[in-house]
């Protein structure tokens, strides 16, 4: 394994569209990094330019000490799985994993097997080891491709959105195979995805990404919790924060989702955008001291057997997440409240505030 680093690594294609800006980050070595972003923020490009499949228009690529900016794909010993599927038609699931093995005269023949039978075993393939890979279905395809990858035991692997085009129904176990595959192995990977639920289940670590940079990069929880930015607050969470829009009202934000003004420790902000996630809102049908009168515009059942609410307090609207046990009907009103820990408070421009809310 190898630790992967980026200086001030730039790709702008046919001279305006800048792809990828500046990145200077490494990647550590024998972790699971995400890279999660928008379509078209320049993940792939990315990937591209660590695969050396994609020159860089200007910075510099290190695997350790190494510098292989310009080094073709092959001097660069990396495993690579993309959104489609590579394997070999006309020869079995073994065969496709054993192919690139052969090549390593430094493995015995028993190693070999020992590799080969380990990643059959964890993505799940051993009842097909047999099969022709032609006769298998995209979802397994893919399989054999990650366990083509793993096998050869590289010191870098990439993923670049490898379940996007696999079908609904192995999306799921292709999911849970990764899974039991990065905690079991310790080589250096990164793992791109659109898709934040899969970002929050498989990574060390997070690095968002947005218009070609990096804006935040963490464990997945702090990122969740503690945005550093509007984006990450909207982009992470199904559906994302809440965003309410606050004039400081002698240092206080006063109204809306609060009963009592919320005196913050200072700021210079005139303005203050106050973040809450959805399933941080606390919600109840009986009033009580505190608690702010809501009126319920949409309630539907949302994945895990939730309720999403969409919640009119004044002019505000925000959606709540609660248990389907709450039984509430749309045009009712319930009551809401929130813990100030929960909490996160944006300027103007939706950059993270380090202002405090005054007990
Ligand atoms: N070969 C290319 N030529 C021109 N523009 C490209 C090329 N590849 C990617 N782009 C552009 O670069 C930006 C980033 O694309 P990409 O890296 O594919 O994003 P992502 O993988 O995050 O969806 C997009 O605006 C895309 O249109
Ligand atoms: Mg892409």
């Amino acid at each position: 394994m190898a630790d992967i680093r980026l200086e001030g690594v730039r790709k702008v294609f046919g001279g305006k569209v800048f792809a990828v800006r500046d990145l200077t980050l490494t990647f550590p070595s024998g972790s699971v990094t995400c890279l999660l972003g928008p379509s078209g923020c320049g993940k792939t490009t990315l990937m591209r330019m660590i695969a050396g499949l994609e020159e860089p228009t200007s910075g510099e690529i290190y695997f350790d000490n190494e510098r292989v900016t310009h080094l073709s794909p092959s001097q660069r010993h990396i495993g690579m799985v993309f959104q489609y599927p590579v394997v070999y038609r006309g020869i079995s699931v073994e065969e496709n994993i054993a192919l690139p093995l052969t090549h390593d005269k430094r493995l015995s023949p028993a190693e070999r097997r020992a590799r080969i039978e380990s990643v059959l075993e964890t993505l799940d393939l051993a009842p097909y080891a047999k099969r022709d890979v032609s006769t298998l279905d995209n979802g397994t395809r893919q399989k054999v491709a990650v366990a083509r990858e793993v096998a050869r035991q590289p010191r870098i692997i990439l993923f670049d959105e490898p379940i996007t085009n696999v079908d609904v129904s192995s999306k799921m176990q292709l999911k849970r195979a990764l899974k039991r595959l990065v905690k079991q192995h310790s080589q250096t990977i990164i793992y791109v995805t659109h898709d934040q639920t899969e970002a929050m289940t498989l990574a060390d670590e997070i690095a968002l990404m947005r218009d070609g940079m990096i804006v935040q990069r963490g464990v997945p929880s702090e990122i969740y919790d503690h945005p550093s930015d509007r984006f990450g607050g909207w982009f992470l969470g199904n559906p994302g924060m809440n965003f309410i829009d606050y004039r400081l009202d002698n240092g206080a934000l006063v109204g809306g989702l609060f009963a009592q003004p919320l005196r913050l420790n200072q700021t210079t902000e005139a303005h203050i955008l106050v973040g809450i996630r959805p399933e941080r809102l606390r919600v109840q049908t009986t009033p009580a001291p505190n608690w702010v009168p809501a009126r319920v515009r949409r309630s539907a059942i949302v994945a895990g057997g939730q309720h999403l609410l969409t919640l009119e307090i004044d002019a505000i609207t925000v959606k709540a997440k609660v248990p389907e046990s709450l039984r509430v009907e749309e045009g009712e009103t319930v009551y809401v409240a929130c813990d100030p820990d929960d909490l996160t408070l944006f300027d103007a421009d939706g950059h993270r505030l380090q202002a405090r809310i005054l007990a």
